[in-house]
């Protein structure tokens, strides 16, 4: 009786769950169409708004509790990232430029410019070092699509080009054996982030070397090998994941007791190197990934089995456990990071290189092939086996992954207003929008992850 109860109840199932899921899956990516075309707007409505030199690119709208009517530029950065449009790319190196001659506190160390493209002089955690190495990625990188490069061919935005560039070099090789303050504005030290993506910029750097530069390649290069070397000292055996910051010195005093932190996976996507080392498929990167998601599955209310969602969901994902900024909450970025690390993951599979399941990498990528793989599927996968060999479980694999980076844009969906606004958090309790109101690099986030999505189908 039990059995054929069990049975009746499979076969229900199997009956049902195709159709649900395709409707489920529908209506997501109509949701991500949409949201798309809603972030796109709002992301451009924050660019050069009235008021503010143009080039600007604000934080948020919002002016006070938070007040983040500023230009970040590690925040300017990642959003110029995903913004293709000539005219507003040669305004934010025309404003990026102004900057850099602007004297601050902390040189091109400073955080953040008032409107008008003056020094911003309160108070405030400084330097944050991970700021030029961003912007040499994003220029270096609009360089090389086809609209960007010829609207920039003209001399005088060329010139402009090449002196920014140059003069955040100089500045990353004069700085990046000194400790900063990181990109979460808190703890001053080394830091896994700036570190990656100061070695990316010298990366970038070496493959669009210009020999008018003033800047010898051989320093670039050692630079380059030296960063490279102190990154992998971020990693702890004994815990089996990357470490956000070695040698902290001051900040954060009464909190931030853990050093598991999304900064390593946003990170990895900024400095999106193609080595093995440091990159998605490194395996530790995925173990620090795993343990991630798990501490804040068990931190949240709203990632509780208790908190009904219409439709399947991924945890939402925050800076780290034991934040405090407006509560503590998951973010819109970093949820969007987790997505989109999935996306870029189904990417490499799809290369066909070899790739070896090992332990760091194995609770990650079984959790993604239980989604289209069998039972037997996932018991396959096993640490040693190196996937070139299984073609079959190479494709489930990718389709998995696929899936477990649209389960974190299902989390996002959920906690996102009608009218698609995204602001900085959403409250760990209710999943009600918290802190700043339409934050640019929340919208850059999502069209980033979005834009890896849909290189699985080009
Ligand atoms: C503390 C927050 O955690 C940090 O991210 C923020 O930038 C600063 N306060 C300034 O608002
Ligand atoms: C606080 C975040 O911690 C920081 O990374 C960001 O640059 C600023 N807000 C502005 O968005």
């Amino acid at each position: 009786m039990f059995r054929i109860k069990a049975c009746l109840f499979s076969y229900i199932l199997i009956a049902l769950t195709p159709f649900a899921a395709n409707s489920q899956q529908s209506s997501l990516e109509q949701w991500m169409k949409t949201e798309g075309n809603i972030a796109l707007t709002r992301m451009n409505q924050n660019i050069s708004p009235t008021g503010a030199a143009r080039g600007v690119v604000i934080a948020s709208p919002s002016r006070q509790d938070p007040d983040y009517y500023f230009h970040w530029t590690r925040d300017a950065a990642l959003v110029m990232e995903t913004f293709y449009l000539p005219q507003t790319f040669a305004d934010y190196t025309e404003f990026s430029r102004q900057t850099q001659l602007v004297s601050t506190l902390t040189g091109l160390g400073e955080p953040r410019f008032n409107i008008d493209g003056s020094a911003y002089t309160g108070p405030w955690a400084r330097p944050q070092n991970d700021g030029p190495a961003l912007r040499v990625l994003t220029i270096l990188r609009s360089l090389r699509r086809p609209q960007i490069s010829s609207a920039t061919a003209q001399a005088t935005a060329q010139t402009t080009v090449q002196a920014i560039v140059q003069t955040d070099l100089q500045y990353i090789l004069n700085y990046f054996r000194t400790p900063s303050f990181c990109l979460w504005e808190e703890v001053k030290g080394d830091h896994f982030y700036t570190r990656l993506v100061q070695m990316a910029a010298l990366k970038e750097s070496l493959e669009h070397f210009d020999s008018n530069w003033n800047i010898p390649r051989q320093t670039l290069q050692t630079a380059m090998t030296s960063l490279q070397n102190e990154l992998a000292r971020h990693w702890r055996d004994d815990k089996k994941y990357f470490s956000a910051t070695l040698n902290r010195i001051e900040g954060a005093e009464n909190y931030k007791f853990t050093d598991l932190d999304t900064a390593v996976i946003l990170a990895v996507l900024h400095a999106n190197l193609e080595t093995d080392e440091f990159s998605v498929k490194d395996d530790r990167i995925l173990a620090t990934a795993s343990q991630l998601e798990t501490a804040f599955a068990a931190t949240y209310e709203i990632n509780a089995p208790t908190y009904a969602s219409p439709y399947p969901v991924a945890p939402a994902i925050g800076r780290y456990t034991d934040d405090i900024y407006f509560g503590g909450n998951p973010w819109y970025i970093t949820t969007a990071a987790f997505a989109e690390l999935h996306y870029r993951l189904s990417l490499q599979l799809m290369k066909n290189n070899s790739y070896v399941v090992t332990e760091l990498n194995l609770p990650f990528l079984k959790k993604a092939l239980a989604l289209r793989g069998s039972d037997s599927d996932v018991a396959e996968l096993q640490s040693g086996l190196n996937l070139k060999t299984r073609p079959q479980l190479v494709k489930l694999l990718q389709e998995g992954l696929l899936a477990r980076g649209d389960l974190f844009m299902a989390r996002l969906r959920l906690h996102t207003p009608v009218d698609g606004s995204m602001a900085e958090q959403f409250a760990r309790k209710d999943g009600q929008p918290v802190s700043a109101r339409d934050l640019t690099w929340s919208y850059a986030s999502f069209l980033s992850a979005l834009k890896s999505r849909k290189a699985l189908f080009e």
